[in-house]
């Protein structure tokens, strides 16, 4: 059986997920998998802080000096956030070929491309399918199961928290500050939830998508965006009075190898699928060239919902250790094939 030791890195709302799954499921991922998954370290901020879950069999610290010289580990799980330090833990992860999930679409949509290219280096995986529309597989769905086609276009709602102010603004009359207090006790908004309602997010989102989509690395400025902010109840009012539903959409679109991305409010008919998309949920619409649309629905937010996405990854991860297939899309691979056919 292998031993397999995960470095948490953060506790909050989705690292509680991740372990109560992992504790929960534990019996029947040790079967399916033949792996013992131990989670040795978990970084915190502050280890004195009350946990909602059962810290007693953790260890927790509040210095990476602690997990990076624990040499047995062989996964960082990062779902702490932030960008700067976060990157260099990282890379730091994949340089001394340790496999990296990550949940950090702020990280992803500035650094993706650096992150990817050291794990390609390393031959180590960098996986992030928590990092887009929380619990929905829409990663893997681009990765590997949509992975015969082009990608003209996407589109969709990305962000959990602005849809959830919208609907409870929409069906149950609450003002989008009452809105906004309930998704962030629920554990939906980000640290800073300007982010969620400026329509940042959901551009972090919309820019990781052009990698998977499109190939094409992309930052968050390359994205034009509008959030939910300025919304108000006459504006929803109105819509419904002509049967529309305000939703914020996110959009991807390649033509002739130029990509634009773009986020803001719009009026959805009643009789489209996405004007029916209510609180945390998220869905989303990918036009392959051979299967046409395909749509995504599910949870976009929260601890179990963004917990069961981080630990697919986990699952898929330590199904390819000791292989050589987890250096990354098949583009990638596609490419190198090419390339040593033309030097034949
Ligand atoms: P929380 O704020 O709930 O949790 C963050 C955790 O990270 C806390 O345990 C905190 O420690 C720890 N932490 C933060 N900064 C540091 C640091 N500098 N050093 C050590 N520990 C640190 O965030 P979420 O769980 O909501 O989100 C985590 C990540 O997942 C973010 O990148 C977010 O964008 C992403 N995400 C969140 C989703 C959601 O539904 N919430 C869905 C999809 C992605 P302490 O507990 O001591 O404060
Ligand atoms: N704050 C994000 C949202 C979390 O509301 O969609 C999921 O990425």
């Amino acid at each position: 059986m292998k031993k397999i030791n995960i470095a948490l890195l953060g506790l909050g709302t989705v690292g509680s997920g991740v372990v109560q799954i992992l504790s929960e499921n534990y019996e029947q991922i040790k079967e399916k998998l033949r792996a013992d998954i131990t989670i040795s370290k978990v970084l915190v901020s502050d280890t004195t802080k009350p946990r909602k879950i059962d810290t007693s069999k953790i260890q927790l610290t509040d210095n990476i000096e602690d997990i990076y010289n624990d040499k047995e580990i062989d996964v960082y799980i990062e779902v702490m956030g932030g960008i700067d330090k976060t990157k260099e833990i990282l890379l730091h992860a994949l340089n001394h070929k340790i496999h990296v999930i990550t949940a950090n679409k702020d990280l992803l949509a500035e650094h993706l491309e650096e992150l990817e290219e050291a794990a390609h280096l390393n031959s180590v995986s960098l996986k992030y399918e928590a990092s887009i529309a929380g619990g929905i597989p829409v990663v893997n769905a681009l990765n590997y199961g949509l992975n015969a086609n082009g990608i003209g276009k996407f589109m969709g709602i990305f962000n959990g928290t602005s849809n959830f102010i919208l609907s409870k603004m929409t069906h149950e009359n609450l003002s989008y500050e009452e809105a906004l207090k309930i998704a962030t006790e629920l554990g939906y908004a980000e640290s800073d939830p300007s982010a969620d309602v400026d329509g940042i997010d959901a551009a972090r989102k919309v820019t990781v998508m052009s990698y998977l989509a499109f190939n094409q690395f992309k930052l968050l400025k390359d994205c034009v965006y509008t959030g939910i902010r300025d919304v108000t109840r006459t504006h929803i009012e109105i819509a419904k009075a002509f049967d529309y539903r305000i939703k914020l959409i996110g959009k991807g679109e390649v033509q002739n190898s130029e990509v634009s991305l773009s986020v803001a409010p719009m009026c959805i008919p009643v009789h489209h699928q996405l004007s029916h998309v209510e609180n945390e949920y998220n869905a989303i619409y990918i036009d392959g060239n051979a299967v046409g649309d395909t749509m995504y629905y599910g949870k976009g937010a929260g601890s179990l919902a963004t917990g069961s996405a981080v630990i697919s990854d986990l699952l898929n991860v330590i199904e390819l250790m000791g292989t050589n297939l987890h250096n990354l899309p098949l583009h990638l691979e596609v490419e190198q094939l090419s390339v040593q056919q033309s030097e034949q």
